[in-house]
């Protein structure tokens, strides 16, 4: 009753006698016929205890120990991936026979790839990477599996953030009124513009008006402040650039002697230069050429000379002057003035407006307050 169990050596031994008795019996048998020589249904004969018996079963399983139970989960995924012949207790009993088939230098068959549940133990990498293969070649209906298992992980990121409101999803509502902002803005700035360039306080008004309808009170009040602050600011600008008066020169030619004819006036240069260039010989019989100021010796208006009554008379108070420039008539107190002239190098009169000569003061001898003609 106590009979020992053979161990797995003395199984493989007693096959691999038999095969080499059943190798001398049949010597003219092809490689091809090894796996189907009675070895493999002579091994539960050797071992009937392990093919009858339940402890044989667990031989393969033998694994099982501290780690079995990983080891047979993945042996169980293995088995469903297409491996079930080797899940049978047969399987277990010819696997002996797997692992003599080679060395009978015969191929082994397909079924032959679980005796590896025979042979040494395997690492839990080695057996993750059988399974991947089973998995592999189950096809695809074990692909999904592995695919549905990922998204239970990124359920934690985090969410998007919100998209800002496109433009074109605006409503027409907000366009309009950004739009009519435009507009009178535009109008408030085209006032302010051409208010300053014109200086006029109504087209100023009318942009500040413009303007403050656009703000809520409290802004408008504000731009009304920085309104004055701005106007205060040009005005202070403007101030810093003050008019540049622009005056003839006090010298200039009024050309040569020939263009002034003996006793006649010449308007020519009055508007211009604000002098008559008088030729006469009617002052103490000399003939000469003069320069008299258009400035009427009473309150300063403007003379007009009148040919035909051959004098100088002032619309202003009536006075009136000998074409001599000396007065005769109406309030103006004294003649009219010279101004400084000379031949200059080049021949022609220059007229010298900075130099004044009054007859009263006996100024008019000074000979460059006129020239002599001969
Ligand atoms: Fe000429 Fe009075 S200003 S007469």
């Amino acid at each position: 009753m106590e009979e020992k169990k053979p161990s797995t050596a003395d199984i493989l031994a007693k096959i691999r006698a038999q095969k080499a008795a059943a190798a001398a019996a049949a010597p003219t048998e092809t490689p091809l016929s090894a796996p189907e020589t009675p070895a493999p249904i002579a091994a539960p004969e050797s071992a009937p205890a392990a093919a009858s018996t339940p402890a044989a079963a667990p031989k393969p399983a033998a694994a099982p120990g501290p780690k079995p139970t990983s080891t047979k989960d993945i042996m169980a995924a293995i088995r469903s991936g297409g491996a079930k012949p080797a899940a049978t207790p047969s399987a277990a009993v010819t696997t002996p026979a797997a692992n003599l088939a080679p060395a009978a230098g015969t191929t082994p068959v397909a079924g032959a790839a679980p005796a590896a549940v025979a042979g040494p133990k395997l690492s839990p990498q080695e057996m993750l990477q059988k399974m991947r293969e089973a998995k592999a070649a189950a096809g695809p209906t074990a692909a999904p599996v592995a695919v549905a298992a990922k998204p239970t992980t990124p359920v934690a990121a985090p969410p998007m953030p919100a998209k800002p409101p496109s433009k074109a999803g605006k409503p027409a509502a907000v366009r309009r009124g950004m739009a009519s902002f435009a507009t009178v803005a535009s109008f408030s700035a085209i006032c302010f513009l051409f208010g300053y360039l014109l200086e006029s306080g109504f087209l100023i008004a009318l942009g500040a008006l413009a303007w403050g309808a656009l703000l809520s009170p409290f802004m408008a009040a504000w731009a009304a402040v920085a309104g004055i602050g701005g106007i205060w600011t040009l005005g202070i600008a403007r101030f810093m650039f003050p008019n540049v008066l622009v005056e003839p020169p006090s010298k200039f030619k009024v050309g040569p002697l020939s263009d002034y004819p003996l006793n006649t006036v010449s308007n020519k240069w009055k508007d211009q230069f604000g002098i008559w260039v008088v030729h006469t010989d009617q002052y103490e019989g000399r003939n000469m050429i003069f320069a008299l100021a258009s400035v009427c010796t009473h309150l300063g208006c403007t003379p007009n000379w009148l040919d035909g009554e051959q004098k100088f008379k002032c619309p202003c108070h009536g006075s009136g002057f000998y074409m001599t420039g000396i007065n005769f008539e109406g309030p103006a107190p004294r003649p009219l003035e010279r101004m400084g002239l000379r031949i200059a190098e080049d021949g022609m009169l220059e007229v010298n407006k900075s130099v004044k000569f009054q007859e009263e003061m006996g100024q008019w001898t000074d000979t460059t307050s006129y020239v002599e003609v001969v």
